[in-house]
C-alpha cells in the first residue's frame, strides 16, 4: 500500500483532503476527494473507470467531489461533499480483494467520507466494501439498503419540473404540456410515468431498442422520435435530458424550442456560459444537481436506517428548493445555475460556521 502520486497543489482547488490509495497486489489505485465536511461527513459515490491517465482520474474526482458538496447542501442533508475514483477497467480488475482493500482505505478516514455507487460500481460491490468499512451506503435491500435510487431521482426531477412549470406558466403541473424525454433508462422510465400521470404528453427517444420496446409496451401513448436532435428541434414545452452529460451544448441550445429544461442527467451544461445563453434565449434551466438529488437523498437516508416515506418526503422538497432558486435568480438577476451555487455556498458557510460554537 502506498501513495502513487501527489498533486502539484491540491489546496488550490479548495478541497479539504485528497487521498491517494494503492494496493499493488490487488491492483487497486484509488483517489478519494473530500471537498467539504462543513455540513457533515462527505458523501459521494465511487466511480470505477478506465481513465486514460492519472491526471484525468484526479481531475474527475476533484470535479465530482466539489459537485457533491453543492448537491448535498441544497438537498438539505447534513452531509458534505466527496467522491472517489478507482482507476482501471472494472471488467478486467474488479475483485473481492480490490474492493476490500478500497474499503479499508475508506475506513481509515474514520467517517470523514461515506461511499456509495456510481458509474462502474453496484449495490453488490457496496456489500463487499462494507465487509471492511462502516462508511458505505447504497447497499442491497438484504443489508438494510435502499435499493434502486432511480425511483426517488425521477420523483425529484418531476418535483423540480413542477416548480419550473409554475414559474413559467403559473401552475405547478405539466398537464397539457408536451415534454421531451431524452433517455428512457432507469430514471427516464419512471419520469415518463409521473408525467403521464400528471396529464402531460410525452415525446421521447433512446438509442437502445430495448428501452423503446419497453415504452411501446408500457406507455403506448408516448410518441417516439429518431434521436435527440429530432426531439430538441420538435415542438416541445419542456426538455428533459435523462441520458448522458453535456446535453446542453452549442449544437442543441440554438435548436431548442422548449421553454423549460429539467432533467436527471448529470453535468448537462457542456461548458461554462451555456447557462447564460439559455437565459438569454428565454429558456428556464433548473440546475441538474438540484433536481436530480433524489438519488443521493435516498442513499443518505440509509445512514439513519432506510425509511422510504421519509426519503420520499425529502425528495418532494426539491419542489420548494427549485422554487426558491428561481425566485433568487429573478431577485438577483442571475441565471438559476448561479443562484443555486450561491444558495449552496450560503448554507455551507452559515451552517458550517456553527461548528465553531463549542458544545463541551
Ligand atoms: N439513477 C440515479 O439515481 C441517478 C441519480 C442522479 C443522476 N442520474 C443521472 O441521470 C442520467 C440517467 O440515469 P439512469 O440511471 O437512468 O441511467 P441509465 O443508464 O439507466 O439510462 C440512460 C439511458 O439513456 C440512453 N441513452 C444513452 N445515450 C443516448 C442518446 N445519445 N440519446 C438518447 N438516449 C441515450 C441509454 O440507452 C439509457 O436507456 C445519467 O446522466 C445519470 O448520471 C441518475
Amino acid at each position: 500500500m502506498g501513495v502513487f502520486a501527489t498533486t502539484d497543489d491540491p489546496g488550490s482547488t479548495g478541497h479539504e483532503q485528497v487521498v491517494f490509495c494503492q494496493d499493488k497486489q490487488s491492483g487497486l489505485k484509488a483517489i478519494i476527494g473530500i471537498y467539504s465536511t462543513a455540513l457533515g461527513p462527505a458523501l459521494g459515490g465511487t466511480r470505477f473507470y478506465p481513465y486514460a491517465s492519472e491526471e484525468e482520474a484526479l481531475a474527475d474526482v476533484l470535479d465530482l467531489s466539489r459537485g457533491m458538496a453543492y448537491k448535498n447542501a441544497l438537498a438539505g442533508l447534513d452531509l458534505g461533499g466527496g467522491k472517489a475514483v478507482i482507476w482501471g477497467d472494472p471488467e478486467q480488475i474488479k475483485s473481492e480483494p480490490l474492493l476490500r482493500a478500497y474499503g479499508r482505505f475508506v475506513e481509515s478516514l474514520g467517517g470523514r467520507y461515506y461511499t456509495a455507487c456510481d458509474v462502474g460500481t453496484y449495490v453488490a460491490d457496496m456489500d463487499v466494501i462494507a465487509r471492511e468499512t462502516r462508511y458505505v451506503t447504497g447497499r442491497s435491500v438484504e443489508h438494510g439498503g435502499a435499493g434502486d435510487s432511480s425511483i426517488l431521482t425521477a420523483w425529484g426531477v418531476f418535483q423540480g419540473m413542477r416548480a419550473a412549470a409554475e414559474h413559467v406558466w403559473g401552475d405547478p403541473t405539466l398537464a397539457g404540456r408536451r415534454v421531451g424525454v431524452a433517455g428512457l433508462g432507469k430514471v427516464g422510465k419512471y419520469l415518463t410515468g409521473h408525467l403521464l400521470g400528471d396529464g402531460a404528453e410525452v415525446v421521447a427517444t433512446d438509442v437502445n431498442p430495448k428501452a423503446l420496446e419497453w415504452v411501446r409496451a408500457n406507455h403506448p401513448q408516448v410518441e417516439l422520435v429518431d434521436d435527440t436532435a429530432a426531439l430538441v428541434a420538435s415542438d416541445i414545452d419542456v426538455y428533459a435530458p435523462c441520458a448522458l452529460g453535456g446535453a446542453l451544448n452549442d449544437d442543441t441550445v440554438p435548436m431548442l424550442r422548449a421553454k423549460v429544461v429539467t432533467g436527471a442527467a448529470n453535468n448537462q451544461l457542456a461548458h461554462p456560459g451555456i447557462e447564460k445563453i439559455l437565459a438569454d434565449q428565454g429558456i428556464l434551466y433548473t440546475p441538474d444537481y438540484v433536481v436530480n438529488a433524489g438519488g443521493v437523498i435516498q442513499v443518505a437516508d440509509e445512514i439513519e436506517g432506510f425509511n422510504f416515506e421519509r426519503a420520499k418526503l425529502r425528495a418532494t422538497r426539491i419542489y420548494d428548493t427549485t422554487r426558491e432558486i428561481l425566485r433568487l435568480a429573478d431577485d438577483e438577476g442571475v441565471p438559476p445555475a448561479v443562484a443555486a451555487d450561491r444558495l449552496a455556498e450560503r448554507r455551507m458557510a452559515e451552517v458550517g460556521r456553527l461548528r465553531t460554537i463549542r458544545v463541551r
